[in-house]
């Protein structure tokens, strides 16, 4: 058993006796590995104390390196074959173990996740923003694996599902980690409720909720890296779109200025938009800027001359040759333009993954 602590002093006592009682009612033969992170609160010292009567590892760690981490660290420390982990705050009922460990013991499961969301299992009388906020977050992982409760803290895995995996302690769902880069063929769920922690607070902030964008990205990345890198790409070409938009009809508007040269302006200020989040965000670049920033322009400007190109090709060739475009018939032009966009930026990302941010895509960041 894993169990990461940040101030749980009041739980401790509760939760290994319940821990111990529900594994020796099913002949579990259970080590606790707890993990704690200096705890303000003295939780470490209280373990310490369980410890001299129970089979107990307790991890310090020097201050609050996060949950992650935590669960990691406690998986490298612990002996058994098959490890669980869960909240030290009660939330997770200790009695549901044996249900998970058998799971994995018959081979029915490689990981088993104690999940709220099927039938069975709940949530305590949770406040509507918790609901809505869990309900999100599943959702944005709902590409990467099917189960219901992706967001559970309570699962159990066999060890060999991270044998050589490297784990990415960015936030606060290890689960969904282990899920989607682990050795896993099987994931089962089993219902629990959810119970509202005994004493002390929750960890989970707003900060922690943009670490999890920042996550699910990731695994997406890790997953189809070429499909998340090019959909990023994407996202960051439509602020680049509207800032481009924004300034040229700024610029007209303050009048006096021919359009070209509004166009030019809007078209360099756009593009340094697009060059800095795609550095930062899309590659996550770790390269010196060099001349990353002219690379990336000069693409830009051989996209612009290839957009132009494959306008006349299309609309002045192609629409023509199959009978479609009279003079004024725009919307064969504006079809055209969002067909010529679509290649263009196709060249874009190829261009910039091959060129400019090459070393970084080698790297696979
Ligand atoms: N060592 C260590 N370091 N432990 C930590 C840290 C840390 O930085 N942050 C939190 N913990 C411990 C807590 O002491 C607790 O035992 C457990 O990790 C979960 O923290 P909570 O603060 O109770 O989290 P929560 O209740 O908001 O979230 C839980 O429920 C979610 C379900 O929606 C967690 O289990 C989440 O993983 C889960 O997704
Ligand atoms: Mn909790």
């Amino acid at each position: 058993m894993i169990v990461p602590t940040y101030n749980e002093r009041g739980n401790l006592d509760e939760l290994v006796g319940r821990i111990t009682g529900s594994c020796s009612g099913a002949g579990i033969d259970v080590q606790i590995v707890i993990v704690d992170d200096n705890s303000p609160d003295g939780t470490g010292g209280n373990a310490e104390q369980l410890a001299k009567a129970h089979n107990i590892k307790v991890i310090h760690r020097a201050g609050k390196l996060g949950l992650s981490s935590a669960v990691i660290e406690g998986f490298r420390a612990a002996s058994g074959d098959i490890l669980v982990v869960m909240d030290a705050d009660l939330s997770h009922p200790p009695e549901a173990i044996p249900a998970m460990v058998s799971k994995i013991r018959t081979g029915e499961a490689d990981v088993v996740v104690g999940s709220r969301y099927i039938e069975g299992g709940g949530a305590e009388n949770w406040p509507l923003h918790r609901r809505l906020i869990s309900k999100v977050a599943t959702l944005f992982a709902r590409p990467l694996t099917k189960i219901k409760d992706p967001m559970s803290g309570y699962f159990a895995l066999k060890r060999s599902v991270i044998d050589g995996v490297t784990l990415d302690p960015v936030g606060y769902k290890i689960g969904l980690e282990v899920i989607v880069k682990g050795h896993v063929s099987k994931v089962v769920e089993v219902p629990i409720h959810f119970a509202n922690r005994k004493s002390g607070k929750s960890k989970l902030g707003g900060l922690e909720m943009i670490k999890y964008l920042d996550h699910v990205t990731r695994l997406y990345e890790s997953k189809r890296f070429w499909l998340a890198k090019y959909l990023k790409f994407s996202i960051v070409g439509g602020t680049g779109a509207v800032i481009n938009l924004a300034i040229f009809w700024g610029l007209l508007e303050m009048g006096n200025i021919e359009y070209h040269i509004a166009a030019g302006i809007a078209f360099v200020v756009a593009d340094t938009n697009n060059f800095i989040w795609n550095r930062l965000w899309t590659f996550r670049s770790k390269e010196t800027l060099h001349f990353q920033y002219f690379q990336f322009l000069i693409v830009s400007f051989c996209g612009f001359w290839i957009n132009q190109g494959l306008l006349t090709l299309l609309i002045d060739y192609a629409m023509p040759g199959m009978g479609v475009l009279q003079d004024s018939a725009s919307f064969y032009k504006v079809l055209s333009q969002v067909i010529a966009i679509f290649l263009v930026s196709l060249f874009n990302f190829a261009a910039n993954s091959l060129w400019t941010f090459s070393p970084d895509v080698k790297k696979r960041t």
